[in-house]
């Protein structure tokens, strides 16, 4: 799937008192690698929630290769090419791998009409194929969703999003809760099907190692507003950035 501009104009989100979102613009090229950082409670979920259409914006806009898709049903999101990572053991923990990507992806299908065009029944097993290949599960095609360790969960759960065929993926702390070993498998595949899929990824973490050693560009939320925006080098060079949220640690 061709394109992936995502463009954010002035999103707002209000939890009563609390502004979550403060007038958010943000623009993420086709086929990049991004990364959102920021404190805890900055405001990074709820904007992916905003996004995907989980939570309703306050004011205004998502578009995505120019189309607004704010308001959208959620199911319609991702067909029109937001992905996001479901989680597919919870929904059938005593299916196999193979199974149980086949089987969320046939409900997906089920669940609209012109999705269901779009994944003939014939298609899942040959997606599901290919997804496993790619997020390196082929060799767990047949365990049971639920014996699969942490990470192995989460790479299922990135499958389900790819054999969607987004145009966007958007990672919500892919590496939370894995030891630093597995933390790196997961970013190394992470990449590897950023550069196989040439899709717009946009992901959320707090390992800055992580953070600048893939991406290519870097925003910072903080109180729900952007506090900065541009390359690694940049972001750890950035005097607000290191005074509210890096430390010294990681500035140069
Ligand atoms: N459903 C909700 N109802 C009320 N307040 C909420 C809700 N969801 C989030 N908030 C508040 O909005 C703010 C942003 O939360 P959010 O979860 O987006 O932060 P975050 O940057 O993802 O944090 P973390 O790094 O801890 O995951 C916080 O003050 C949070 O308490
Ligand atoms: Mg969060």
């Amino acid at each position: 799937m061709s394109g992936g501009l995502l463009e954010l104009r002035q999103l707002r989100k209000n939890f009563g008192g609390v502004v979550a979102t403060n007038d958010v613009s943000l623009r993420f090229e086709p086929g990049t690698l991004s990364a959102i950082i920021g404190p805890n409670g900055a405001g990074k979920t709820t904007l992916f929630h905003l996004i995907t259409g989980k939570l309703p914006v306050s004011g205004g806009e998502v578009l995505l290769d120019g189309s607004a898709i704010t308001g959208l049903d959620r199911t319609e999101i991702v067909r029109r090419g937001i992905g996001r990572a479901f989680q597919v053991a919870n929904l059938f923990p005593s299916f196999v791998v193979r199974d149980a990507l086949a089987a969320a992806l046939m409900a997906h299908a089920g669940r609209t009409a012109s999705l269901a065009r779009s994944f003939p029944p014939r298609d899942v097993a040959e997606r599901a194929d290919e997804v496993m290949e790619l997020c390196g599960l082929a060799h767990l095609a047949g365990t049971e969703s639920r014996h699969l360790s942490h990470g192995d969960q989460k790479l299922l759960d990135i499958a389900l999003a790819l054999a969607l065929d987004p145009k966007v993926l958007l990672l919500d702390e892919p590496t939370a809760g894995m030891g630093p070993d597995e933390r790196w498998r997961m970013i190394e595949r992470v990449h590897g099907l950023w550069l196989a899929r040439g899709l717009t990824l946009v992901f959320i973490e707090h390992d800055m190692d992580i953070v600048f050693k893939i991406s290519q560009s870097v925003r910072v939320l903080r109180y729900g507003a952007v506090l900065a925006e541009g390359t690694p080098d940049e972001i750890r060079r950035n005097p607000a950035v290191i005074e509210a949220y890096l430390g010294e640690e990681h500035a140069l």
